[in-house]
């Protein structure tokens, strides 16, 4: 009893961790962000003076990374996975997470961050 239980238990963790990677992540939700706006406030805060986005035009930075499909990117700055909640993070405070970056605290609010991070994972 005690050894069946265990197998199911790994079995069960190689189900998650197969399920995990791979497929889905271009549609990461965000709950209740409105990827619409998204656009005009990367526009606003100026994010393609140093990256390059799709979508959006002039957004063709070449200081920062391309973040062109980010929903594919397995980490953000080489640091922390690239989830939703890490990505909103990143967009509101890089400096918390990456001490002396290059990319500057935009003073971006979470409601913002969270527009913002949810049409990234759409382009
Ligand atoms: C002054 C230039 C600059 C501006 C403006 C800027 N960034 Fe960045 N950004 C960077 C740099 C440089 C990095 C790389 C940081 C690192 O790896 O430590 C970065 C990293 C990122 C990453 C992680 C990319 C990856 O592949 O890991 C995201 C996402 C991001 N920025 C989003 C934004 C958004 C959204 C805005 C606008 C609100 C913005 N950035 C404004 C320079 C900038």
């Amino acid at each position: 009893m005690k050894v069946r239980l265990t197998t199911a238990l790994v079995l069960a963790g190689v189900a998650v961790a197969v399920s995990g990677c791979g497929s889905g992540r271009d549609t990461l939700p965000i709950g209740g962000a409105k990827p619409g706006l998204g656009a005009g406030l990367i526009e606003g805060y100026g994010c393609g003076a140093c990256h390059t986005i799709g979508g959006i035009s002039g957004a063709d930075g070449e200081i920062g990374p391309s973040l062109k499909g980010f929903a594919g990117h397995r980490l953000i700055a080489g640091r922390i996975a690239n989830t939703p909640g890490n990505l909103v993070a990143w967009i509101r405070d890089p400096q918390l997470i990456d001490p002396g970056t290059v990319m500057p605290d935009l003073g971006v609010g979470a409601a913002q961050a969270r527009d913002i991070a949810a049409y990234l994972y759409r382009h």
